[in-house]
């Protein structure tokens, strides 16, 4: 059985990092058009790495959880093909062992905004950091923001095309092209599961639900599939 996982900020949200829609998210705090679009950064760079070097501040200071040690396990220990795809920047993933596609660029790397070029990041970034590649003060997080192409979508098509289990873990739902995988997924013929705090704004599209904290959730449902007790296997 092949199993296609899709995180969101939901998963990393017990290790301390804010998630972006719950109240009190980031998006309750800060305008994304102004921090999360590329207009925002032609606009004001400083604000826009100010946002994100606080963001890997509090990355670099976070521990992953039970439920990325979970998905770690599952990758490890299940006998079919495992693939992580997540929305989440941090690298709670890698640090608890397991590689993710990260559909939405990651807070450790730097990206030229002139020639493309990609290093890994700084702790604290700045747009006048001179490019290692082409020498231009056009430093910016490698982040992908609204407006822009997410990262591995080729791959990712060719994944939702063979899953036999889609699952998505602490996202909203709110987020296209993300958000739209369980539909693909299921027109393909997978099972699809959806594991959050609260039942999404597109839980009705997954055919079961698992409701409650990912650091439960997530090692309860990880244990029933590497036990053969999931009937999603
Ligand atoms: P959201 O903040 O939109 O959604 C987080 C989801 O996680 C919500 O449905 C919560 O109910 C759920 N959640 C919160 N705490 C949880 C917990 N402890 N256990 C399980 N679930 C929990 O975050 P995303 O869906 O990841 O993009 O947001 C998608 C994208 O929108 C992000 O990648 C980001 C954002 O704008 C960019 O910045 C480009």
């Amino acid at each position: 059985m092949k199993i296609v996982i899709l995180t969101g900020a939901g998963v990393s949200a017990e290790s301390g990092l804010g998630t972006f829609r719950d109240k009190d998210g980031l998006w309750a705090q800060y305008d994304l058009s102004e921090v999360a679009t590329p207009e925002g950064f032609a606009r004001n760079p400083v604000k826009v790495h100010d946002f994100y070097n606080a963001r890997r501040a509090n990355a670099a200071e976070a521990e992953p959880n039970a439920a990325h040690f979970a998905l770690a396990r599952l990758a490890r220990e299940h006998v079919g093909d495992v693939v992580l795809i997540t929305q989440n920047v941090d690298d709670l993933h890698e640090r608890a062992g397991q590689d993710a596609m990260h559909m939405h660029g990651a807070l450790s790397r730097a990206k030229c905004a002139d020639c493309g070029a990609k290093w890994a990041a700084v702790l604290k970034m700045s747009a006048r950091d001179p490019c290692p590649t082409c020498s231009r003060p056009a430093t910016r997080p490698d982040i992908v923001w609204f407006g822009e192409m997410p990262e591995y979508m080729d791959e990712i098509e060719v994944h939702l095309t063979t899953a036999d289990l889609f699952v998505a873990i602490g996202t909203s739902g709110q987020v296209y092209p993300a958000a739209g995988f369980v539909v693909e997924a299921a027109r393909a013929g997978a099972a699809t599961l959806e594991i959050n705090l609260e039942p999404s704004d597109v839980a009705g599209l997954f055919d079961d639900q698992r409701i409650g904290p990912a650091s439960e959730t997530v090692p309860r449902w990880v244990d029933e599939v590497l036990s053969g007790a999931s009937s999603k296997q």
